[in-house]
């Protein structure tokens, strides 16, 4: 099977491996399975006092192409909003790394990844105990 060069890149030269501090509360984190073979991808957002994603991390366990899915992604997160995160389909990671069809997984496993991490993000904040303030 031919890979594409920019998956070549994305998996021998991978963006953004690592983790934040989970105690950071700017950070979230979403971590994912795909049924079908195994594979784990843990993606986390950095986000600021704006709501913009200021960095992005992964630490995938799995093949080639989910780490290259996870990498591209990574860049692509970075200077958006969460709405704009969830933008990202995995159609057009798919696009932008030639999967093949029998990998179109790995790119549903990152955008997976991508929903998990915005989702936890909202959770987090969402159900931050906030000090009621009586009206005056
Ligand atoms: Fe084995 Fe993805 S199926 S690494
Ligand atoms: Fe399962 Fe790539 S083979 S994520």
């Amino acid at each position: 099977m031919a890979y594409s060069d920019k998956l070549m890149d994305h998996y021998e030269n991978p963006r953004n491996v690592g983790s934040f501090d989970k105690d950071d509360t700017s950070v979230a984190t979403g971590m994912v399975g795909a049924p079908a073979c195994g594979d784990v991808m843990k993606l986390q957002i950095k986000v600021d006092h704006n709501g913009i994603i200021e960095d992005a991390k992964f630490k995938t366990y799995g093949c080639g192409s989910a780490i290259a899915s996870s990498s591209l992604v990574t860049e692509w997160l970075k200077g958006r909003t969460l709405d704009q995160a969830l933008d990202i389909k995995n159609t057009a990671i798919a696009d932008e790394l030639a999967l093949p069809p029998v990998k179109i997984h790995c790119s549903i496993l990152a955008e997976d990844a991508i929903k998990a991490a915005v989702a936890d993000y909202r959770s987090r904040h969402d159900a931050a105990p906030e000090v009621q303030q009586a009206a005056p």
